[in-house]
């Protein structure tokens, strides 16, 4: 049966590990310039419902690495823009592609797609989730810090699609979990409930209590893409809701910081808090390469 990337729920701890050892291992071959085709003459469509650099462009390289290609594909230029049903776009790049990406909004169209397509549905992002993201952040908390399980990591803001997919990758990688973040935009509540049950897991108002000792930081914008409307009020309703010197100081001597980009800085982060680490951000950044090419090989080859 074909797979999918859905969900990190849908993910076993040693199935998100071994994309982890995956990604390692491709990004050693990458820097030694080996070739490693492993993907030659397949076809990735990348669907975008929303902006992207990130993931638009490491899919788009990673497939080439991989021998493969990739086609941007923009929402609104495909006939799913006009309204053609996802159930018929799925059958039909089914029949052109050997594997999908997609970004959009609900994440039940990325269900809908992977339910209706013969091909692999990877998730590049939908309100509620961003699996691929994390795979990217555990790859470089890993090489930071030398492991996953044990380290304490805060996530400070807005309890959004990446917060959601931070916790299950976390949790189910062994990391203790605490998120900072205002009574009314906690993360999805059916996700924080089984953190709780399965994990070391903690949601507060008070950032300096969540942050103290934290190894790892991490936080995200405000108002994701789609909220831009309600920009200005949420940057009342979260003010204070950044990492800045008072939360570095909080947390661990070493503690890193991680933000999935792109930043709003002096709103979830400081200037100075973002150009301390961003040799740290960067490498997540480029994180995101090696992590989407594990991706497309456990589904693709
Ligand atoms: N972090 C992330 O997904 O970035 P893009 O929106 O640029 O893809
Ligand atoms: N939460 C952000 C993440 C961007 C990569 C958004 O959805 O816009």
């Amino acid at each position: 049966m074909k797979k999918d990337f859905l969900a990190l729920s849908n993910y076993s701890k040693e199935e998100i590990l071994s994309l982890l050892a995956l990604a390692a291992e491709l990004k050693e071959q990458k820097r030694r310039r080996e070739p490693h085709p492993l993907l030659a003459g397949k076809t990735l469509g990348m669907i975008f419902e929303k902006s992207s650099t990130r993931t638009r462009v490491s899919f788009e390289v990673g497939m080439y690495d991989l021998g493969g290609s990739a086609l941007f594909l923009s929402g609104s230029d495909l006939q799913l823009g006009r309204g053609e049903p996802l159930e018929d776009t799925a059958r039909v790049l089914s029949r052109y592609l050997d594997g999908i990406m997609i970004r959009t909004f609900a994440q039940e169209k990325v269900e809908t797609l992977a339910k209706w397509s013969s091909i692999p549905v990877i998730n590049g992002l939908t309100d509620y989730s961003h699996p691929c993201q994390i795979i990217a952040d555990l790859l470089t908390i890993q090489e930071h810090k030398g492991r996953l399980a044990g380290q304490t990591l805060c996530y400070i803001g807005d309890g959004n699609n990446v917060a959601n997919s931070l916790i299950v990758g976390a949790i189910k990688t062994g990391m203790d979990v605490r998120v900072a973040c205002p009574a009314s935009h906690q993360p999805d509540a059916e996700i924080m409930a089984w953190a709780k049950k399965n994990g070391v897991f903690e949601c507060g108002e008070n950032v300096l209590e969540m942050a103290e000792g934290a190894d790892v930081l991490y936080t995200d914008v405000w108002a994701s893409m789609g909220q831009e409307a309600e920009a200005a009020a949420r940057r009342k309703i979260f003010a204070g809701y950044q990492i800045n010197a008072r939360v570095l100081d909080a947390a661990m001597r070493d503690a890193i910081v991680l933000h999935d980009l792109p930043a709003h800085k002096g709103e979830e982060i400081t200037v100075e808090a973002f150009e301390a680490n961003a040799g740290t951000i960067f490498d997540e950044a480029e994180n995101r390469l090696h992590a989407h090419k594990a991706i497309m090989v456990h589904l693709m080859r």
